[in-house]
């Protein structure tokens, strides 16, 4: 396994599966206090955009890992009055053991990893968001049993970094992925070709979801499109879980969302209300999954 979690598609199955594996024991011993892989250990989350999910799993992991976590807001950061970030990265990985990196450019992350030199988590970027996915399939695999063979529905921004990292998911598993999203919000076409058969692409919202395992949404305006809010919310019309929708799914469908939510946008209030356990789960998930990549990072 190489030593940073960047993005789905540099790990291979076998590593997401070990993860997935790991996120499990974690989650059932939780409250042990004898395992503390980071004793001794200072881990760095430095934050460019807002988030409540990322940055409390990942401070309570970190210390229940035995770590210190120091959370960095960039803007506080001389990284924000416009240091360059492989000066921040040798910095820093002169000092702290592990990053966490929540930002804009993917790039951002790739070059923090490279100059750092310390394990560095990307804790969502505008291309890829893979901690919450590996909390995603943590859920399927508790609540469906498996992964491989089910059908995942993807309604909304099939462009965003939830959804790219969707895409990586359904290449590695091997599980059907449909993605119901406007012309002009779907996944780029390279990144469609590399996926083949695993991944479909319509606008027809109620044929995507009919036979489904899961519906999953995520915002209509993801951090950093606010510019583009009012025309989004135009083109998104219909692209919403509602009961009509879950209707068509399975009976036993799983609704999912990687939350925060705007009901009466991309899902409804009756909707997210009535699945609203599994979606708390999922949330909870996040915990689990991320002590499950800072063990399998460090081979702990
Ligand atoms: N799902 C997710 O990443 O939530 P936050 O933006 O609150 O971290
Ligand atoms: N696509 C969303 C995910 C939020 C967790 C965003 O980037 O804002």
């Amino acid at each position: 396994m190489t030593k940073h979690f960047l993005s789905l598609e540099e790990h291979s199955v076998e590593g997401l599966t070990a993860i997935l594996d790991r996120a499990a024991e974690l989650k059932a011993i939780r409250g042990d206090e004898s395992f503390q892989p980071l004793k001794g250990q200072t881990w760095g989350l430095i934050f460019s955009k807002s988030s409540t999910r990322t940055r409390v799993s990942f401070e309570v992991g970190i210390r229940e890992l035995g770590g210190r976590a120091m959370f960095l807001s960039s803007r506080e950061m001389q990284l924000g009055r416009g240091e360059p970030i492989k000066d921040t990265a040798r910095v820093l990985g002169r000092m702290i053991h592990g990053a966490v990196i929540r930002t804009f450019s993917h790039q951002e992350i790739v070059d923090f990893a490279e100059y750092s030199d310390i394990p560095t988590i990307n804790a969502l970027t505008d291309h890829a968001h893979p901690c919450q996915i590996m909390a995603d399939l943590l859920t399927m695999r508790e609540k469906l049993g498996s992964i491989e063979d089910r059908v995942v529905t993807f309604i909304g921004d099939g462009a965003c970094n939830v959804a790219t990292s969707w895409v990586y998911a359904a290449i590695k598993f091997g599980f059907q992925l449909r993605i119901a999203s406007p012309e002009g919000f779907q996944p780029k076409p390279s990144l469609i070709d590399q996926a083949g058969d695993n991944v479909s692409v319509t606008t027809d919202v109620a044929a995507a979801a009919t036979g489904a395992d899961v519906l999953y949404t995520d915002v209509w305006v993801s951090m950093g499109m606010e510019e583009e809010a009012e025309e989004r919310l135009r083109q998104f019309q219909g692209f919403q879980i509602n009961s009509e929708i879950v209707s068509k799914a399975k009976e036993s469908v799983l609704v999912l969302h990687c939350l925060p939510a705007y009901r009466g946008k991309e899902i409804t209030e009756d909707v997210l209300e009535a699945h609203q356990q599994t979606i708390f789960d999922q949330a909870e998930n996040r915990l689990h999954a991320q002590k499950g990549v800072i063990c399998c990072l460090l081979g702990v």
